[in-house]
């Protein structure tokens, strides 16, 4: 089966649609809304470089694993995953990694959707010119009356998860494809445009200094976990997204070059957004570890106060909902790809049934906002803080260190040299090393060193 030539989906129609398409998955939410609050809440520059060298040591590494298995396999990764696993004679187990990511896919869309509607009511609250002028504690007041609304939150979800539906429904190459291209270029246009506002507001110099001084006093225990699971989560890792994306990648894109190049515009994009955030901030008083609201509050007041902030504000919005919305196509992909494959239905209808079942379970982070918000599920997080913990945290390391074995250990190397065909002897060495040594095991002393921690001290009597 891996030997087919033709995919069942269809192909980008070249390499740079893959760049696209890829960057378009990874740049979102992640990079714009969590990067910067995260950033805030675990104390600035220190988790800043805790999060380039994830990215580096154990991001790019994976990534390129991933495309290497989806190009080969060129099916869902479930499918992919089974073919491989047959092709190396490995255990036919190896397909629950393609599934633990679809799942774990499923689940981030439930609440991705939630936040990228809340996006799209700023789009219409700045166009309209409602927060002209508005001041931060207007402003807060005014974030916090959006989340204590349920019936409002759930339209913007149904909203946003109708859009995103409608684009996989198409298809790689009439939906995901002519969608990608127009937004990728619209947001690049736009983050340069707000980056020149912000490298002129007053408060740029702090700004900067918060995100690139290095204070590792400030790191808690968890930052370490939080910092790589957020380098899974920004490049869409450990789901199967990016392997699905892999496979209607064209046989003759050179993979290394191609996932560098999105690795560092997905950088870029969440430095850039950082950029753009905290110097508003801090130009304004304002608390940097403020949590999931920091955009929401912050940046309306900077935009109500500068010339042309009606426009530029509802712009950028805009531009967090293209990025939400590129983004949120792969996050389903993985799971619709497979029933397509299996025939279960055509993609309009599985595409149809698995939005309504996502959007029911985004009604469960709806109401974490609002009437469910003190209600635990697990370690004592409400349903969204669950199911981001859950996924961003567990799953997505836990997938990417699965598949980083896989590429690493399971497959042939004639196979893996041939997808990678890397010029460089040297470097095709050093991703060997890194993916199979370095990576698996800077995910595993992370997350068994953050989720048993207490047990381990006590253990090592090291208190
Ligand atoms: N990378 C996206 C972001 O940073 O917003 C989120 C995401 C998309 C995560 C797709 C995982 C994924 F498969």
């Amino acid at each position: 089966m891996a030997e087919q030539t033709e995919a069942v989906h269809g192909t980008w129609s070249n390499r740079w649609i893959f760049i696209l398409a890829a960057t378009g998955s990874a740049v979102g939410l992640g990079n714009i809304w969590k990067f910067p609050y995260i950033t805030g809440e675990n104390g600035g520059g220190a988790f800043v470089l805790l999060y380039l060298v994830c990215i580096v040591l154990v991001g790019i590494p994976i990534m390129m694993g991933e495309v290497l298995i989806g190009r080969r396999g060129k099916l869902s990764p479930m499918e992919s995953m089974r073919t491989l696993a047959k092709e190396a004679g490995a255990s036919r187990l190896w397909r629950f990694v393609g599934w633990m990511g679809a799942i774990a896919g499923f689940l981030i869309l439930s609440y991705y959707s939630v936040i990228a509607g809340w996006a799209l009511i700023y789009v219409y609250r700045l166009g309209s010119g409602q927060l002209d002028g508005i001041g931060a504690v207007e402003s807060e007041a005014m974030f916090n009356d959006l989340l204590a609304d349920p019936v409002t939150l759930g339209l913007l979800h149904t909203a946003f998860m109708v859009m995103t539906m409608v684009v996989v429904a198409r298809g790689v190459n009439k939906g995901i494809e002519s969608a990608i291209r127009v937004l990728m270029p619209t947001l690049f246009v736009l983050l340069i445009v707000l980056l020149g506002y912000s490298l002129n507001s007053g408060g740029f110099e702090e700004g900067a200094k918060f995100l690139f001084t290095f204070d590792f006093s400030k790191l808690s225990g968890e930052s370490v976990l939080v910092a790589m699971g957020h380098a899974f989560f920004t490049l869409s890792l450990g789901m199967g997204a990016i392997m699905v994306y892999g496979a209607y990648m064209p046989k003759d894109a050179s993979i290394a070059s191609t996932v560098v190049t999105v690795a560092a515009l997905d950088t870029l994009v969440a430095l850039a957004a950082g950029l753009a955030i905290f110097p508003i901030v801090f130009a304004n008083n304002m608390e940097p570890s403020a949590g999931p609201g920091l955009m929401f509050v912050t940046l309306p007041v900077a935009f109500g106060q500068m010339a042309g902030g009606t426009i530029f504000g509802a712009l950028f919005f805009l531009l967090v909902t293209f990025a939400a919305w590129s983004s949120s196509i792969s996050l389903i992909e993985p799971l619709v790809a497979w029933c397509v494959e299996k025939s279960i239905a055509s993609r309009p209808v599985v595409a149809a049934v698995l939005g309504l079942i996502t959007w029911t379970l985004g009604i469960g982070t709806v109401l974490s906002f609002n009437e469910w918000s003190d209600v635990e599920f697990l370690l004592g997080k409400n349903f969204f803080d669950s199911i981001d913990y859950l996924t961003a945290n567990i799953m997505l390391p836990l997938g990417g260190l699965l598949i980083a074995i896989f590429a690493g250990w399971s497959m042939r190397r004639s196979t893996v040299q041939k997808e990678l065909n890397m010029d460089s002897f040297l470097l095709y060495n050093l991703w060997t090393v890194v993916v199979r040594l370095v990576a698996p095991t800077a995910v595993i002393v992370v997350v068994v060193w953050t989720l048993f921690q207490d047990q381990i001290v006590a253990i090592l009597g090291l208190e």
